[in-house]
């Protein structure tokens, strides 16, 4: 199966050509040329650098970048033709660089091995995917105010266990999530800012005895400062785990709001109406209105958790420094942003267009004895009962209330005084859904002065 002739860029030590499985999984180019732009950042900054140094020659640090220049233009046309042969996109642009500019092209590898390359190429490029994510979460927020703002007094149940809880506003579960959303947004900034620290010129594992200066490259490449342990450098994959679980935690807040979707969205909720741009109908119920986009939503999490596992499981037990065990890395990365990236805008668009059923929140909001607290709160505030005893006589009340099957604020007065004689009138200020919001005004409840105070605040932050 062994071709004949050797390898271009170690042939001087190797006799035969790869075996051809070898070959295949060896070769990284068709995952790995999306780190192409990358690439050739980190080769213009290093071959800079070496010229600024004295190691390369002003002119061969030209002809290089030029050639680079041309390279990234033949890529980003689809012009350039990657072979698997050359394995991985270092080799693929080095190959055509000495096509395209002979000599010098193989002056630039000096003083840097694949090693730190791809560590720099792969932190850039993570680096700009946390950018492009916090930029998605900014617009998720945005569209979550507006509908918050929107519905800051409209009523809707609160829940636990699923079960009816007490009132809240549509604007309070909507600023649940601009929290949720927002700590997502931080997640990934403390990643950018433990990733940006420059692998460049850590070379194989030792560092290299020629005079470079890492600061300098560091950097041109925007990184706070060069990472200070060669051998840590070059075996690091700690920023893309870094990345991948925030990328998790993120889709998990995903992942819990569009299940609500799918819930809201049932026509026994039918709490919210998301609009036909998100939503498929059936080929065989013409009924349906299928909530396809939240499911999927729901559903990608899937993906980036087994993304992050995937390569948790590949760095544990790695010795220092490189493994090629590493190369496993990209596609867990790559497939996990995507993935993220796909659920963000999807949701953005979810929510931006969806339409709550004002009717439907209030009637729901209602249901199940939702101001059962708002009465024993009273029974304490106004009676000055202990807080045991009014959950007593509460009790007592909802069950007279469940007897004769109506709500607790159509109760007789009369009535609540056969359970506690010492209850008037001014109880039924409380018992109403708007007037329970109302009254939850204490700092981050669901009152809509509290709601619309975040709203400004989190106004203010965003600018
Ligand atoms: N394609 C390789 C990777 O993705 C680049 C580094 C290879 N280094 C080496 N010594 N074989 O990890």
């Amino acid at each position: 199966m062994s071709g004949s002739s050797s390898n271009e860029m170690w042939g001087g030590r190797f006799a035969a050509s790869p075996d051809q499985i070898l070959e295949k999984i060896n070769a990284s180019i068709d995952f790995d040329q999306r780190l192409a732009h990358q690439d050739i950042v980190g080769s213009k900054a290093h071959a800079r650098m070496l010229a600024a140094q004295g190691v390369l020659t002003e002119a061969d640090a030209d002809a290089i970048c030029d050639g680079l220049d041309r390279i990234l233009d033949e890529i980003e046309r689809g012009e350039f033709a990657f072979s698997t042969a050359l394995e991985d996109i270092h080799m693929n642009v080095e190959a055509r660089l000495k096509e395209l500019i002979g000599e010098p092209a193989g002056r630039l590898h000096t003083g840097r091995s694949r090693n730190d390359q791809v560590a720099t190429d792969f932190k850039l490029w993570v680096r700009d995917r946390i950018d492009a994510t916090d930029a998605q979460l900014e617009a998720l927020i945005r569209a979550l105010l507006d509908q918050a703002q929107a519905g800051a007094d409209l009523v809707m149940p609160g829940f636990t266990h699923l079960q009816t809880a007490q009132p809240v506003t549509w604007g309070h579960h909507m600023m649940a999530y601009v929290e949720m959303f927002a700590r997502d947004r931080a997640r990934f900034q403390d990643a950018r800012a433990r990733l940006n620290e420059c692998p460049l010129g850590a070379a194989a594992l030792a560092g290299t005895s020629f005079p470079i200066d890492r600061e300098a490259t560091a950097q041109t490449l925007g990184f706070d400062r060069p990472a200070a342990n060669s051998l840590d450098a070059v075996s690091d994959r700690d920023f893309a785990l870094d990345f991948m679980a925030a990328a998790s935690i993120c889709a998990t807040h995903l992942s819990r709001f569009a299940e609500e979707l799918v819930i809201w969205s049932s026509a026994q909720f039918d709490f919210v109406r998301l609009s036909d741009a998100f939503t498929t109908g059936s080929s065989i119920m013409p009924q349906k209105k299928n909530p396809d986009a939240a499911e999927l939503v729901r559903a990608k999490v899937g993906r980036i958790n087994g993304a992050l596992v995937g390569l948790l499981t590949v760095m544990k037990g790695l010795p220092l420094a490189y493994s090629k065990d590493m190369q496993e890395d990209k596609e867990r990365v790559f497939e996990a942003a995507d993935a993220l990236s796909l659920s963000l805008a999807a949701m953005t668009g979810m929510v931006a267009d969806m339409t709550p059923n004002p009717d439907r929140l209030r009637e729901a909001a209602g249901h199940g004895f939702s101001t059962a607290t708002d009465l024993a709160d009273w029974l304490v505030r106004e009676l000055n009962m202990p807080f045991r005893d009014a959950h007593h006589v509460t009790g007592a009340i909802v069950k007279l209330a469940e007897t004769k099957n109506v709500g607790l604020e159509d109760l007789a007065l009369e009535d609540m005084q056969g359970v506690a004689p010492s209850i008037t009138a001014a109880v039924f200020d409380v018992l109403g859904v708007d007037k329970s919001v109302a009254s939850r005004d204490s700092y981050g409840g669901t009152a809509p002065e509290q709601v619309r105070a975040q709203i400004a605040r989190w106004r203010g932050l965003l600018g």
